[in-house]
């Protein structure tokens, strides 16, 4: 079987910030309250102009330049996001004619935080089928389209941003090697946007309710998060003869700081080697990781042979990890 690799990292998060004293002007909240409770000290937000498809395009433009190739030989673009442009057209299709792909067909695939994980195991699969050369694989959330700026337990929390990766066939037995994903539908209600699709379309009640942001029971998501992603980590470690030192890098979800070193601690693996950078981004949802991931390789933290592990956890619940032997073929 051909593996899938790695071999194009890029980022983009738009350029004004939102620091927690900014927020602090907004809701009864603190900066001290923030940082102690999430490790976030500020976000990025997109300006009036901006939305999904435009962050996900400099991420694409990126991947390509880094890459050296032309947009005609991508074959499919997956983009994982629950704050697409629109409902309909998918903002795959938008960000396919602003870079012209026009050999390129493409999707979005709704996991939320979970999104660049289920887009990175479709993707990996169409490669190890033999189908397709050349996937696009990007996370975006311009979460500030969904957030309340009048809920102090939501909109702490998130930032907009985007991340990507561009997969091909590994030459080697190595790249993504290995993964487990999840859905637990159970958990629907813990978070959610309720209105604004065909359960409760738009209306002028669903408007005054407030009906179309993100709302979340925090303390049942942090718990569920904590010991699902310990779980899957763990799994995925245990399956593939491996201990959590062994791994180069760890990039979980950045959603919360105390989740990460819970969820790192209950696998065994050292702090040094856990990739944070929720204070200066929020939870980006779907771009978390792929944002991670570029700035590891920009900052020169991976290598190929090492090993690195993803985890991530969001609505659904969707969780999942993917473990992959670094090869970037470059
Ligand atoms: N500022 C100040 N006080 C606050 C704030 C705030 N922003 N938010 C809540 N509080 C208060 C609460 O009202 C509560 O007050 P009380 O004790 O008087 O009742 C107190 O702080 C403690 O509240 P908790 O909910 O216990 O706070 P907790 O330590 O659990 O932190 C948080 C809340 C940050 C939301 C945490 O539960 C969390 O991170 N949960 C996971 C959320 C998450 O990751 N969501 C995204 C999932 S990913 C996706 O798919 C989109």
């Amino acid at each position: 079987m051909t593996r899938a690799t790695i071999t194009s990292t890029a980022h983009y998060v738009p350029e004004k910030i939102l620091t927690n004293h900014d927020i602090e002007k907004l809701v009864d909240t603190s900066d001290e309250w923030i940082q102690s409770r999430t490790g976030i000290k500020q976000r990025h937000i997109v300006s009036e102009d901006e939305a999904s498809s435009d962050l996900s395009t400099h991420v694409a433009k990126d991947l390509l330049a880094k890459r050296g190739i032309e947009p005609s030989q991508v074959d499919v673009i997956i983009i994982g996001t629950v704050t697409p442009d629109h409902l309909t057209p998918s903002t795959a299709a938008i960000v396919q004619n602003n870079i012209n792909a026009q050999n390129a067909w493409g999707f979005d695939l709704s996991a939320a935080c979970s999104g660049f994980l289920y887009g990175l195991e479709t993707g990996s699969k169409f490669i190890e089928s033999g189908a397709y050369k050349t996937v696009m694989v990007i996370g975006v959330d311009t979460m500030t389209s969904v957030l309340d700026f009048n809920d102090r337990e939501t909109c702490v929390i998130f930032g907009d941003g985007a991340g990507g990766v561009l997969l091909e066939p590994s030459d080697s037995n190595d790249g993504i090697i290995s993964s487990i994903l999840k859905t637990d539908g159970s958990g629907a209600s813990s978070l959610r946007i309720l209105a604004g699709g065909s359960r409760k379309p738009a209306s002028e009640n669903t408007l005054v309710n407030r009906e179309h942001y993100i709302r979340q029971d925090g303390k049942k998501v942090f718990k569920f998060a904590v010991k699902r992603m310990a779980d899957v980590s763990a799994e995925i470690l245990l399956n593939n003869g491996l201990r959590g030192e062994d791994i180069k890098l760890f990039i979980p979800h950045q959603a919360n700081k105390r989740i990460i070193d819970a969820t790192s601690e209950r696998c065994g693996i050292p702090k040094e080697k856990v990739l944070i950078n929720i204070e200066r981004f929020g939870n980006t949802t779907a771009g978390t990781i792929p944002i991670g991931l570029n700035e590891a390789v920009e900052n020169n933290l991976i290598n190929n042979g090492d090993y690195l592990l993803l985890s991530s956890f969001g609505s659904g619940f969707t969780w999942g990890s993917i473990l992959i032997k670094w090869n970037s073929l470059v």
